[in-house]
């Protein structure tokens, strides 16, 4: 599909108003996306898995303008409160989209947000925000044109979802999301999320998340930012590559259940991220020293136990656990015994695998 089958058609007889209301949950990246040409279109293609508890609910409502249709018209409350430093972000959000939701500047939209985690975790929520905001957009759409079926739905939600925020677009369904286009990847496209299209071993359908809040504070250094620092990244080429490549030992990882494997991909994935910062020009560092005692002490774990635990990380200091349901015990008093202590107020949070995005009214 190309961005042309996402075009809008004009609606004529627009309903006078209506509310809708989905649920999106947050995604984690196996396979990390770091580095996008124009309209977040990423330089290499990503996995993640879908979140399940760490997620945004979102209502948005509407109502038929009379007059003024020159410009977009709208509220946003998060939490119950108005959040004018949110407005801008959804201001540029509609100008990207507009083209392909023709009714966004005849209605007037109250958008109504709140996230299940805490506002200030250091967990992103632009990724769980804007999948929210873009399924009740195609929603609307939806009762304006019945035709549309699911499947396009949710491909049109997750692209537009991905010019709000790229990772966005693999926060539509579940478990396993792929994003960015990939040479042995069936169906996969740059504009748009699918789900993994291949056989995946159980023991990767019920993968547990712990998020250990390190660090709630805002980060140094944005990832619009860092993504752009990859444009004269001296090793961006060969990280592009390594990308496509930890996609293709995957395939037959995640088809046979080789935990050890996965280990290997997805931490040095992690790791990699942060090399990228590190040796960007300028160069940061968004890992903080809880972070890498908690490295440490999940490697001494792994090799003292066996039991196939491992981290990975976003683009903070915040780190994620991975593991799967056979070790849930063993893994989550290793937790408590040990890492909670690296943890900002001892804050942190269990998440697992999910199915995506839930329709709420
Ligand atoms: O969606 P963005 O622009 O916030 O970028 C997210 C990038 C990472 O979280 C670091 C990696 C990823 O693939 O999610």
């Amino acid at each position: 599909m190309t961005e042309e089958n996402f075009l809008s058609r004009k609606y004529v007889d627009l309903p006078e108003e209506g509310k809708v209301t989905w649920k999106a949950p947050s995604n984690i990246a196996l396979v990390k996306y770091w580095g996008k040409k124009e309209n977040q279109i990423p330089a290499n293609p990503s996995i993640s898995f879908t979140l399940d508890a760490c997620a945004t609910r979102t209502s948005v409502s509407y109502s038929k303008k009379d007059t003024d249709t020159s410009q977009f018209s709208f509220d946003l409350l998060f939490e119950g409160k108005p959040k004018p430093d949110f407005k801008p972000k959804i201001q540029s959000f509609f100008e990207r989209i507009e083209q392909y939701i023709s009714f966004l500047k005849s209605y007037h939209f109250k958008i109504e947000t709140s996230n299940s985690f805490p506002h200030s975790s250091g967990i992103a929520s632009s990724a769980s925000g804007m999948a929210a905001l873009a399924l009740c957009l195609v929603d609307i759409e939806k009762r304006l044109d019945p035709s549309i079926d699911k499947v396009f739905f949710n491909r049109k939600a997750s692209f537009l979802a991905r010019l709000g925020s790229g990772s966005a677009c693999r926060s539509i369904e579940g478990d396993l999301i792929q994003w960015g286009s990939h040479k042995t990847i069936h169906g996969s496209s740059d504009l748009y999320g699918i789900k993994y299209p291949f056989k995946v071993n159980p023991v990767f359908k019920n993968f547990h998340d712990t998020i250990l809040l390190v660090h709630k504070g805002q980060k140094q250094v944005s990832s619009s930012v860092g993504h752009n620092l990859m444009h004269s990244h001296p090793y961006a080429e060969r990280r592009f590559t390594q990308a496509h490549e930890n996609l293709d030992k995957l395939k037959s990882i995640l088809e046979t259940g080789d935990l050890e494997g996965f280990i290997n991909v997805v931490e040095s994935e992690a790791l990699t991220l942060h090399a990228m910062m590190m040796t960007s020009m300028p160069y940061f560092i968004l890992m903080k020293p809880d972070t890498l005692e908690i490295i440490n002490k999940i490697w001494n774990f792994r090799a003292t136990t066996d039991v196939p635990i491992c981290f990975t990380l976003d683009a903070g200091a915040n780190v994620h656990v991975l593991y799967p349901e056979s070790v849930k015990e063993k893994a989550i008093q290793f937790i408590k015994d040990e890492l909670v202590a690296h943890c900002e107020n001892g804050h942190y949070i269990c998440d697992r695998i999910g199915s995506g995005a839930k329709k709420c009214n």
